[in-house]
């Protein structure tokens, strides 16, 4: 089972009707590019501002990051606080709970007027550390940066304790944080925008940009799309290299499972692990009573894993040995961007693009993020002063060409895999290539990235990934091609699943 195709138990829901795709040329006033929870929010929030805007996303509706989460919105982030109150001080570690927090109120407002059924419920939010000690410290100290920045929540240890079938050593609680169903919130956001005359287009990937006044976008089918404004939410920014933002995010992989359980036998609340291997734990209540229990966890670097097939097993395993289940309805994998210091990047994308905004490095917590990332943009739009755009200031590191050569030196993994891709030898012949299995192959005196169906058939792309040319791995579990540099994705036929990457990989 775990070895079948993935599949999103949010993207279950998916209303798959069909919109059209970019076939002339466009003009709005503002472009929204990618239609995850950052483009269908700003690009609400812009048209309740009268703005004429257009929102473009490259794949079907529905299909990317957003749908692939486990929903939690959540100002716990993991044990940050403490890290946040030292990197960056008390004021600004402050600000970050309650942009947040904001973003939880904002979205509760959101549904509640929009009268969106989205199965949102307040659920508490609790870490845990179940074997390391060093984990326990860290939520130690955590409670007392929740003291220091007064807020909801500390010392949990005995409720989790109670609440689990397995015992932690140390637990921390943040109160009345929230879990949703995203995709049914994206499906109630893009009625509302179309009622208000907003204009979407998917299927179509944008691949470029002439900035201006106006800016320029064009397409991959050569069309292209004008606007004064331009919303850069395609998860990794397609147009990376203005601000080497390449340069300065990381890209992990986590997996989540998913399976039916009676409602008794699965905790309330939102669960994440410390300690390692790290674990995430949700729930929905399904309509015939029991509950769908999802596990998550099983983090690595993208592009880094080629078992990915054992990370899905791992967390069965997980959830056979604590919670007794045997088959699985769902597996899927997310991707996340971490930044260098762990705040997204929301705001200008570059000082001399005033007109260019971006939204990147939500590390695992895009829900709350995105929402903070749509409001931010849309008053910097609207040149409305907002309180957290400081906070998140992509420029606020500034980086230079020479600052991003040496860091791209000092990145030892992504310097490494440049290098290691041109000298390592093929893995395997293309004779010894098994059915449903991918590997880079000699083939005409050159290394080609070769995939065999279940049917047999071979198809063969080229294996330099067409970002920066790090040579990609295969990913078994999600039949894909995944760039071990920043993460991009392709298709075994070479498309793009994921960025930076805009061009695919080319067919030999
Ligand atoms: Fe940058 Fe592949 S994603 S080289």
């Amino acid at each position: 089972m775990l070895k079948d195709f993935p599949s999103s138990f949010w993207r279950d829901a998916a209303k798959d009707d069909p919109t059209t795709s970019v076939h002339q040329d466009v003009t709005a006033e503002v472009a929204v590019v990618g239609a995850g929870i950052v483009g269908v929010v700003a690009a609400l929030e812009l048209a309740e501002q009268g703005k004429q805007v257009v929102l473009i996303e490259a794949a079907r509706f529905g299909t990317g990051t957003t749908g692939y989460t486990t929903a939690k919105v959540s100002a716990q982030h993991g044990v940050i606080y403490a890290e946040l109150i030292k990197t960056l001080g008390e004021e600004k570690a402050r600000l970050y709970y309650d942009a947040n927090i904001e973003a939880l109120q904002f979205l509760e407002g959101q549904v509640e007027s929009l009268g969106i059924d989205c199965d949102l419920e307040r659920q508490h939010a609790y870490m845990y550390a179940d074997s390391s000690s060093s984990a326990a410290k860290l939520l130690e100290k955590e409670d007392e940066a929740y003291a220091t920045l007064g807020i909801d929540g500390g010392d949990a240890t005995d409720e989790v304790n109670e609440l689990l079938p397995y015992t932690v050593k140390k637990a921390t609680v943040m109160h009345d944080q929230l879990q949703f169903h995203p995709v049914k919130y994206l499906q109630g956001l893009m009625k509302r925008f179309l009622e208000l005359g907003g204009t979407f287009y998917e299927m179509t990937r944008v691949t470029g940009i002439e900035y201006g006044s106006p800016n320029r976008l064009t397409t991959e089918a050569g069309h292209t799309v004008t606007a004064k404004d331009v919303v850069v939410a395609t998860h990794y920014p397609f147009n990376d290299f203005k601000g080497f933002y390449f340069s300065k995010m990381e890209v992990e992989r986590s997996y989540v499972v998913s399976a039916e359980i009676p409602s008794a036998q699965f905790p309330e609340g939102m669960f994440i692990s410390v300690d390692s291997p790290h674990r995430s734990l949700r729930h929905v209540k399904l309509d015939n009573g029991q509950k769908m229990a999802m596990f998550g966890g099983e983090n690595h670097l993208s592009g880094h894993e080629k078992e990915t097939f054992k990370c899905y097993e791992n967390l069965g395993e997980f959830a056979h040995r604590h919670f007794g289940l045997e088959s699985f309805t769902h597996h899927w994998s997310a991707q996340d961007l971490i930044t260098l210091d762990k705040v997204p990047y929301i705001g200008r994308m570059t000082d001399d693009t005033p007109h260019v905004f971006v939204a990147t490095g939500f590390s695992k917590w895009g829900m709350s993020q995105g929402i903070i990332a749509a409001r931010v943009i849309t008053d910097l739009i609207m040149q409305r002063r907002n309180r957290y755009e400081d906070l998140y200031d992509p420029s606020r590191s500034k980086w230079k060409l020479s600052d991003a050569a040496r860091f791209v030196k000092t990145n030892a993994d992504v310097a490494k895999e440049l290098i290691k891709g041109k000298v390592k030898p093929a893995e395997k012949s293309l004779d010894e290539l098994g059915f449903d299995e991918g590997a880079i192959v000699d083939h005409d005196g050159e290394h080609v990235a070769a995939y065999r169906d279940v049917d047999g058939n071979v198809t063969l792309v080229g294996s330099a990934c067409t970002h920066m040319g790090c040579t990609v791995n295969w990913n078994q579990a999600e039949r894909s091609w995944d760039c071990p540099c920043h993460g991009s994705r392709f298709k075994p036929n070479g498309e793009v699943i994921e960025g930076p990457a805009v061009k695919n990989l080319p067919r030999k």
